[in-house]
């Protein structure tokens, strides 16, 4: 029987870990039933993998800060079955309505005025009068929310400050103990997070770059995105943005020109650093030159590049444009001084 809230427990029993092929009827009714029980369970979506919970149960809410090691300041995003859906939960205006009917289902989530009845655990919104929603592309996670009948949290499944995750190996090596069941659809499309518009104060702002282009969105509103409000340690705007994040082990040093001794290389089509052949490891983003195949790629690349025991990554200079930009934030925030 579905346990809508079920009860806080120092120590839960541990539902055996399925790792199968995502149109698995049984593993998505036992991703529904772990839901239901307040449990963990990794999901796919067209841009990374999430960690998802029921986003109306504060243990569960919990539960999940606690697998991701995550600072409880940093909200959650609300994945939910369409758009239907989502107006219960957060106050659209007439850009929140332009913008849900372009993109989504996809990887636009929105941050709106959270409704007073929203049934989005508080803590899930660390607390915030907004709520961060998106309808997801890919099936599996639009399934489970229609499923469970209520909107599910899913943070990138990584442990907090870590490199995001696009395969189901890699979850398994970041979230894996926290997990009751994680559903493999094989690696993510977009390999990249969403674009985060935010509409609660003033101007739409952009407080992500992610898996839609600024200027799709641009094109859409009208006008020019604006920058994310000032934030601070404390109360940051869009937390993710502001400190080391999507760090691998080790050091980043971007716009690398030439390699040197004992470095791994990241090049994107025929921008190559010089002395690249003597590189610990190497990867290219997309051969071709491809910003959409070097975002699918990225997370991966970095993951491997890590592995190799390089002391640094240097990475080419990539381009800004489209969906560069989003690479280039990703990579920023890897390079970024970690506390
Ligand atoms: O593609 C994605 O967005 C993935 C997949 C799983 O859907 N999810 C994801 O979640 O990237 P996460 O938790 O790794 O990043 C969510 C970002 C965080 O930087 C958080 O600070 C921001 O969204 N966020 C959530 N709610 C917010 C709010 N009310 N106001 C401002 N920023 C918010
Ligand atoms: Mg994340």
């Amino acid at each position: 029987m579905a346990v809508p809230h079920a009860p806080s427990t120092a120590a839960r029993p541990r539902i055996a870990r399925l790792v199968r092929p995502a149109d698995d009827a049984e593993a998505f009714a036992a991703a529904v039933a772990a839901l239901e029980a307040g449990d963990l369970v990794a999901v796919p979506t067209e841009t990374v993998y999430g960690l998802a919970c029921d986003a109306t149960n504060p243990d569960a809410v919990a539960r999940l800060y606690a697998a991701k090691g995550r600072p409880a300041i940093n909200p959650l995003i609300a994945h939910v079955a369409d758009a239907n859906a989502a107006a219960r939960e957060a106050v659209f205006d007439d850009r929140a309505r332009l913008l849900a009917e372009a993109f989504w289902p996809g990887p636009l989530t929105l941050v709106l005025p959270r409704r007073s009845d929203s049934a989005i655990a508080p803590s899930a919104c660390a607390g915030l009068t907004s709520v961060a929603l998106r309808v997801p592309a890919a099936p599996l996670m639009q399934g489970l929310s229609t499923a469970l009948g209520r909107p599910v949290s899913a943070p990138s499944a990584n442990r907090s400050g870590r490199i995001s995750t696009t395969t189901a190996d890699a979850v398994l090596d970041e979230v894996g103990d926290a997990v009751a069941v994680v559903l493999d659809a094989g690696p993510c499309r977009i390999g990249v997070e969403s674009t985060i518009v935010g509409l609660t104060d003033g101007p739409a702002r952009l407080l992500r770059p992610g898996g839609i282009a600024r200027a799709a969105i641009e094109e859409v509103l009208g006008a020019p995105l604006a920058d994310p409000p000032a934030g601070s340690a404390s109360a940051p705007s869009a937390p993710g943005l502001l400190t080391s994040h999507y760090a691998p082990r080790a050091a980043v040093r971007l716009d690398a020109v030439e390699i040197d001794p004992g470095e791994a290389c990241l090049a994107f089509g025929d921008i190559v650093p010089a002395g690249s052949v003597h590189a610990v490891a190497f990867e290219n983003l997309s051969p071709a030159g491809d910003l959409h195949e070097a975002a699918a790629n990225l997370f991966a690349a970095l993951r491997r590049l890590d592995a190799s025991g390089a002391h640094t990554i240097a990475v080419a200079p990539i381009p800004d444009t489209g969906l560069g930009e989003a690479i280039r934030d990703r990579l920023e925030r890897a390079a970024a001084p970690r506390s």
